[in-house]
């Protein structure tokens, strides 16, 4: 077992999740509860998660010195490494640039011999673990990591040498190989981090277990299904189907299970894109003969959002108005459970753990009146979207569903910067439609793309008059789960087409942006 002290950071359950998947058993803890878990249940590893604090702040989260001395291995993750260079009276200091995003690594020392590296390539799967592990084995000498960071590492505890630098920091990853403890700045669990696999790999060698890749399989999810059908038994049960990847996938797993007993409600919020509510149609009625029912609910939803621009204030809105009318709908059904699609990192950025920030407010985690009586079945709350999307194919939902771009649950209202009417809503949808046809005719799959309304209006020319229009921004988002991503570099021809057909078809629209920002210091979605 390794054991993952959580301190806040919003990848914790990433990085267990990456445990997990080099077959370890991984217990996740709180830093005021670790050293007892420790004791009691004696891992072979323990890896201190990044944390939003700083190692100095009055009321930081931290964890008892006695930590470092009971021989056990230690990988010490962003604020993990500078909570380990705390107690050991290295100085941490706020960076002179604070880093997030991509940075490039050199890997300075190879802390065990060469020898070791060219042993065995790769992850190991079989085999006894080798003794002469470093933390780089197998890694390139320069290659890119993912930072999320305000604080540095100024200059290691004694006894432990740099492995490690970036351009900006001298201590990016540094090891006591002798007491096996070690200190990296970046994140190794994100799939952005190149080698991050490696590295932890070669983390549970230097901690004395075989790593071995697992995969999500049928057994797996017939697992999933019959724990359902018997947690529910002959119940009554409603599930919230927006015709998105998480819902249908939790929708389909509950239908497997309880057949009949299910009904999906389908609530038309007016926040959907072109075509949604067809779609859903299509295929959920005629393909797997699932009793849906649709309900128009447009003019609910615009009267919750009139005047409202602050996004949490909007994401509060609609996950109030969803719940109103679910629960007016649940009546009808006799229901006493709620199906939904929640997967991790809507549970983490809605405040997950308890040292991690709340970065927004996904409107479908926890927003249920204590009063509704209807109790949350998630089949899908410790899952991320590319291991939903597995489950989904296992299922045998068509990849039409399957590959279906994330469709946040507050709709396109979170793509609006500013107020959400009628009008906004009617040109965003028709840029958004062009930015996705434009991509799918090109052929590029990619996490997500779609139109933003800025909500910045700015000059512009037509036909020899001035105007004062509207600006749609493009956002391409590379990712493989939710917690990292890079813009895409779409090719200047394509984005020339998507400007050209916008600010031709939608002639509110004079001005058209590309967003370059990666996730962090951005979130995908504007709000
Ligand atoms: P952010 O903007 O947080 O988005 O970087 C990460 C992914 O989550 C989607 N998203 C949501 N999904 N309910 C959802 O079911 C929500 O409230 C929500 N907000 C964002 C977003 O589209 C992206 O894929």
């Amino acid at each position: 077992m390794i054991i993952i002290v959580d301190f806040g950071s919003q990848t914790a359950h990433l990085i267990s999740r990456r445990v997990r998947e080099l077959g370890q058993t991984v217990m996740v803890v709180e830093p005021e509860d670790a050293i007892a878990r420790i004791k009691e249940l004696n891992p072979q590893g323990i890896i201190f998660s990044g944390g939003p604090a700083s190692v100095y702040g009055k009321d930081s989260p931290i964890i008892d010195t006695q930590v470092l001395e009971l021989g056990i291995p230690i990988l010490g993750i962003c604020y993990g490494q500078q909570l380990i260079s705390h107690l050991l009276k290295a100085k941490v200091k706020p960076g002179d640039k604070k880093e997030y995003g991509p940075a490039t690594l050199q890997v300075i020392a190879r802390p065990r011999s060469g020898k070791a590296i060219l042993e065995r390539t790769g992850i190991a799967s079989e085999g006894a673990p080798r003794n002469d592990v470093g933390l780089f084995d197998n890694t390139a000498e320069e290659f890119t990591v993912w930072m999320s960071h305000g604080d540095e590492v100024k200059s290691p505890p004694e006894k432990f040498k740099i492995l490690a630098t970036t351009k900006t920091i001298p201590v990016a990853a540094m090891g006591n190989e002798k007491e096996k403890i070690y200190g990296i700045q970046f994140h190794p669990e994100v799939i952005h981090t190149q080698f991050g696999e490696q590295i932890l790999s070669n983390f549970l060698e230097i901690c004395g277990v075989v790593p071995i890749k697992q995969e999500l399989d049928p057994v797996f999810v017939e697992g999933l299904i019959d724990d359902i059908r018997e947690s529910l038994g002959q119940e009554k049960v409603i599930s919230a189907l927006s015709g998105g990847v998480d819902s249908s996938v939790a929708s389909l797993l509950v239908h497997k299970a309880i057949g009949e007993n299910l009904t999906s409600i389908y609530i038309d919020s007016g926040l959907m894109r072109e075509g949604e509510t067809d779609i859903l149609r299509d295929v959920f009625k005629e393909n797997y003969d699932m009793k849906i029912e649709v309900v128009d609910a447009k003019d609910e939803f615009l009267k919750a959002l009139d005047g409202v621009t602050e996004p949490e204030a909007k994401r509060m809105a609609i996950g109030r108005t969803f719940i109103e009318v679910l629960e007016r709908e649940s009546k009808k059904y006799k229901a006493n459970f709620l199906v939904q699609g929640t997967i991790y990192p809507d549970v983490i950025e809605s405040k997950g753990s308890k040292h991690s920030e709340k970065i927004k407010s996904h409107h479908n985690v926890g927003g249920l009146p204590e009063d509704m009586n209807l109790t949350l079945v998630e089949p899908l709350r410790t899952f991320y979207k590319d291991e939903v999307r597995k489950i989904g194919s296992i299922l045998g939902i068509p990849d039409a569903i399957i590959k279906r771009q994330p469709f946040p649950g507050p709709g396109l209202a979170v793509r609006i910067v500013g107020p959400v009417t009628e009008e906004n809503l009617k040109i965003l949808r028709k840029a958004d439609k062009i930015v996705r046809d434009e991509i799918e005719n090109y052929g590029i799959e990619l996490w997500q793309a779609f139109a933003v309304f800025t909500g910045i209006k700015t000059t512009g020319v037509r036909g020899d008059q001035r105007v004062y229009g509207e600006t749609i921004a493009i956002r391409a988002i590379e990712a493989t789960d939710a917690m990292s991503a890079d813009f895409a570099k779409l090719p200047w021809g394509l984005l020339q087409v998507m400007s050209n057909r916008i600010v031709t078809e939608v002639p509110e629209v004079n001005r058209v942006v590309y967003d370059i920002s990666t996730k962090p210091p951005a979130t995908m979605e504007w709000e």
